[in-house]
C-alpha cells in the first residue's frame, strides 16, 4: 500500500430522500477523494447534510446518483447485505451515543464485530483485550457500560472499531456528549491513531476546536462541498491551554 493510495473517491454523489410525497435533496453532487493516513473533520450547519454524507461514506446507505469507490471497489449500487460484509470488512464506526449494549462487559462489547467475521472464541478474545488495553482500557474488560464512565464508554467503542483493523474510521460527533476534558482525551486517542497507526479517519464535529486537531477540514453547506483546505499545525489534543502557554501563568519550557 502506498501512501496517497486513494481510500474513498466519490464523484456526483447525490441522496434524496421522500418523505411522502415530498422529494429532499440532501446531497446535491459532492465530489470527495481521501487518501490513506488523512484525517477529516466535516462540518457545516445542521441539516447540511453530514451523517447523510457519513452514512453513505459508511455503506450504511446507498446514493441515488453519483459513484462511489472504496479501497478501490465500485460500492455504489451493492445491495443491503453487500454494504454489512463491506462494512465489517473495511470500516470502523465510532457514534455521539457510544452505541454499547447496555448489559454486556466491554470485552463482549469488543468482541463483537469478531463474531461476525466467524472468529473462533480464543482468537476473538485474544484481540478484543489487545484492543482495549491499546486504548488504556485494560483493567475494565468486565466493567458493563453502566459501570464505566462517559470518555470509558467512548474508548470500548473506539476499541469495538478498531478490533477489526479497519481500513476507515468513521465518528460522527465522537465528543459530542462528552465534557471538555473527556473531549480532549478522546480526541488524543483519535491523533495517536491518525499519527502512529496512519490511520484514516473521518470525523464530523460541530466545534472548531475539536475541527482543527484534524490534519482537513471539509464544510458540508446545504448538500454540498462548501469548503474543503488543510490545516498547517493541527492542535495537540490534551494539552492545557493554560499550563502550555507562560503568558497565562503556566510553567515556561
Ligand atoms: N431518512 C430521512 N428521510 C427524510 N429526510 C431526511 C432523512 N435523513 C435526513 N434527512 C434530511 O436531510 C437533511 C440532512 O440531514 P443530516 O442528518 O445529514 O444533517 P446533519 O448535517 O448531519 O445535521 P446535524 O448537524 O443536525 O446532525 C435534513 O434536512 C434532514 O431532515
Ligand atoms: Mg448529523
Amino acid at each position: 500500500m502506498s501512501a496517497d493510495e486513494i481510500v474513498l473517491e466519490m464523484r456526483g454523489i447525490e441522496k434524496a430522500y421522500l418523505t411522502g410525497e415530498v422529494v429532499f435533496r440532501a446531497l446535491k453532487g459532492v465530489d470527495l477523494t481521501v487518501r490513506r493516513g488523512e484525517f477529516l473533520a466535516v462540518g457545516g450547519p445542521s441539516g447540511s447534510g453530514k451523517s447523510t454524507l457519513m452514512n453513505l461514506i459508511g455503506c450504511l446507505d446507498r446514493p441515488t446518483a453519483g459513484q462511489y469507490r472504496l479501497a478501490g471497489h465500485d460500492v455504489s449500487g451493492l445491495d443491503a447485505d453487500a454494504r454489512a460484509f463491506v462494512r465489517n470488512q473495511l470500516i470502523g464506526f465510532i457514534f455521539q451515543g457510544f452505541n454499547l449494549l447496555a448489559r454486556t462487559s466491554a470485552l463482549e462489547n469488543v468482541e463483537l464485530p469478531l463474531i461476525y467475521r466467524g472468529m473462533g472464541s480464543s482468537e476473538r478474545r485474544r484481540r478484543a483485550v489487545d484492543a482495549l488495553r491499546h486504548v488504556g482500557l485494560g483493567t475494565k474488560l468486565d466493567n458493563t457500560p453502566a459501570q464505566l464512565s462517559g470518555g470509558q464508554q467512548q474508548r470500548v467503542a473506539i476499541a469495538r472499531a478498531l478490533v477489526t483493523e479497519p481500513k476507515l474510521l468513521l465518528a460522527d460527533e465522537p465528543t459530542g456528549n462528552l465534557d471538555s476534558t473527556t473531549t480532549e482525551e478522546v480526541l488524543a486517542l483519535l491523533q495517536s491513531l491518525h499519527r502512529d497507526q496512519g490511520m484514516t479517519i473521518i470525523m464530523v464535529t460541530h466545534e472548531p476546536d475539536v475541527a482543527q486537531c484534524a490534519s482537513r477540514i471539509v464544510v458540508v453547506r446545504d448538500g454540498l462541498i462548501a469548503s474543503d483546505r488543510r490545516v498547517e499545525t493541527p492542535r495537540q489534543a490534551g494539552v492545557d491551554p493554560v499550563s502550555a502557554n507562560p503568558l497565562l501563568g503556566g510553567a515556561s519550557s
